[in-house]
């Protein structure tokens, strides 16, 4: 009889305790095993700071705000740091967006994205079945979309700036000419893509040489074009040697960008997007980005759930984010593109009225279908790498700044005589409805090439008011991800208690409508959690390949004092003082 009891006893036992396995799966208090992962500490300075994605860059903007410089000067100069000693992404001939914030409280948002060539037009990476030849937006001359970057520069300089441009310049032609530290993860991306350089550009170049870690690259090339645009200022580029050097090259490699291009080529200060998710102010970037709008949509979707509760990374948060983004990348593909080009109902879209209805349809209990799922109705109402920084000057001056090439090096053109990488933005367009680009994004009419227009992006520069008060700068590269980096940095640090560098470094995660797949990060989620997602109905993939954001962020500590966060995922560096 005794024997009966205990074995019933432990029969108990142990289907209790399998009972609880499930209900902690259920209850999502399976957390992800972020800690093994962190490897790196905040960095805390007083003053000023500077987070990219390269030291040499954060170093030099530093520099500038030690010399008296203030952010936007400091915005000048590690924007062409960036594109003197990380070529992947920092660029003169690509584009970018800035977001900022004065220290009196004054917002704004300068858009300075490619815009597609006065004789492109809306078939042209079609072949004559209509059938859309992937390639032609990716690589060579056709790909490259009218540079903006020193447009941009210059117009925050000219606006905001307050140290002679030559001063800013001069450390980076410094840099260029003394070359700057190739880093183990930069040896082994220009190994990998030397062939590719070679059959695009067919012919040696700086970066066709046989590198590795540690090696110092010069490039004289570059530092004699940031000569002449140091001495010659924005005119240099869109319309002087270096612009023309531009064309003639394109062209030769049956390129279409002309001198009119480039004479007509201006940047937009743009409204920002502006919207509060319960005690934040968030600041983020309007179109031709879609990186605020989606923001705010997600971050609306999920503020009546208690997400703290859930837990970081816990399978109901992953859900709820999960269906968040579903829906506002559905949104994203329908209603989003260049504003000077389409009506955006922007208002709309993130008021509190139109997003209410849209969550109804979801259920902890099964994924909603993206099948199932299209875009919103709004009554009345008829698209990796990329790199971000971001700094704070000791007058309270902060800024985020995403600028990009689109894939690593862009299109793989190369001028030996200039000494940069040109953009392949293109790809940044949907060329054909329902044809997805290299980030699997779909469009639709609205992101359809036209002359002149700007190309749809995800670039999310952001800052974030706490109190009134400023509290965040943060951004990231990683196309289509990079909407749900920012976001899940953010909830990190606001709902999970994170320091600056944890939120950054933890494990994430990405969904985008379509492909209807949950991308995880590999190695840094529960096997369990996983499997609970697919009993739900979701697909998830853990793929190396993918890039999930490398964040650079910068957050105000209570005491005043400015915490950097730095990717753990690349070579990016916090320097302050
Ligand atoms: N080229 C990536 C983006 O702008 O989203």
């Amino acid at each position: 009889m005794k024997k009966i009891i205990i074995l019933l006893l432990a029969i108990l036992i142990f289907s209790c305790k399998q009972e609880n396995k499930k209900v902690a799966v259920e209850q999502n208090l399976i957390l992800a095993s972020v800690k093994k992962e962190i490897v790196k500490e905040s960095v805390i300075v007083d003053s000023a700071m500077v987070v990219s994605a390269k030291e040499e860059a954060s170093k030099i903007g530093i520099q500038i705000l030690k010399n008296g410089g203030n952010a936007f000067d400091a915005m000048v100069a590690t924007e062409l740091a960036l594109a003197v000693s990380f070529p992947v992404a920092g660029n003169i001939a690509g584009g970018g967006f800035m977001i900022y914030r004065t220290i009196e409280g004054e917002i704004g948002a300068l858009d300075y994205r490619e815009k597609a060539p006065i004789h492109a037009s809306r078939n042209m990476y079609l072949d004559e079945d209509g059938d859309f030849i992937s390639n032609k937006s990716k690589v060579g001359a056709l790909a490259v979309g009218v540079p903006g970057t020193i447009a941009g520069i210059f117009a925050v300089h000219k606006k905001l700036g307050s140290l002679p441009i030559e001063q800013i310049i001069a450390p980076v032609i410094a840099l260029a000419t003394n070359g700057y530290f190739l880093t183990e993860q930069q040896a082994k991306r220009i190994t990998y893509f030397k062939a590719s350089f070679l059959k695009t550009n067919n012919s040696e170049s700086l970066y066709t040489k046989e590198y590795k870690t540690g090696d110092t690259i010069k490039n004289i090339a570059l530092a004699n074009t940031l000569k002449r645009i140091s001495e010659n200022g924005r005119a240099e580029f869109y319309q002087g040697e270096t612009g023309k050097a531009i064309v003639d090259f394109l062209q030769s490699k049956n390129g279409i960008i002309s001198m009119e291009d480039l004479n007509a080529y201006e940047a937009e200060w743009r409204a920002p997007i502006v919207f509060s998710y319960k005690d934040l102010r968030i600041i983020s970037m309007s179109p031709p980005s879609s990186g605020g709008i989606c923001l705010a949509q997600i971050l609306k979707f999920i503020e009546p759930y208690p997400i703290k509760s859930y837990g970081h990374n816990s399978t109901k948060t992953i859900q709820i984010l999960t269906e968040a983004e579903r829906r506002a990348y559905a949104d994203r593909s329908f209603y989003l593109g260049d504003p000077d080009f389409i009506d955006i109902p922007m208002d709309e879209l993130i008021s509190d009225e139109y997003l209410k209805g849209r969550m109804d349809n979801f259920s902890f209990d099964k994924a909603t279908s993206s099948d199932s799922l299209s875009y919103g109705i709004i009554p009345g109402y008829e698209s990796d790498e990329t790199t971000h920084y971001s700094i704070v000057d000791k007058f309270g001056n902060a800024i985020a700044v995403t600028t990009t090439l689109n894939a690593a090096f862009g299109s793989k053109l190369y001028s030996n005589k200039l000494g940069f990488f040109f953009n392949n933005e293109m790809d940044d367009f949907s060329s054909k409805p329902g044809e997805p680009n290299m980030y699997g994004l779909i469009g639709g009419k609205a992101n359809a090439i036209d002359p002149q227009k700007r190309m749809l992006s995800s670039m999310t520069p952001t800052l974030v008011e706490k109190d009134g008060a400023f509290w965040m700068t943060l951004g990231t590269p990683g196309g289509a991800t990079i909407i749900t980096s920012v976001l899940q940095t953010i909830l990190n640090v606001y709902e999970f208690d994170m320091d600056m560098q944890q939120a950054v470094d933890a494990p994430r995660f990405h969904h985008q409508w379509f492909p209807d797949i949950i991308r995880f990060e590999p190695n840094s989620f529960p096997k369990d959690s996983l499997n609970y997602l697919k009993i739900k109905g979701y697909q998830v993939i853990e793929n190396n390949s993918i890039i999930l954001g490398k964040v650079d962020g910068i957050r105000i500590l209570p005491n005043g004092k400015l915490e950097g966060g730095a990717d753990r995922r690349g070579d990016d560096t916090a320097v302050g003082y």
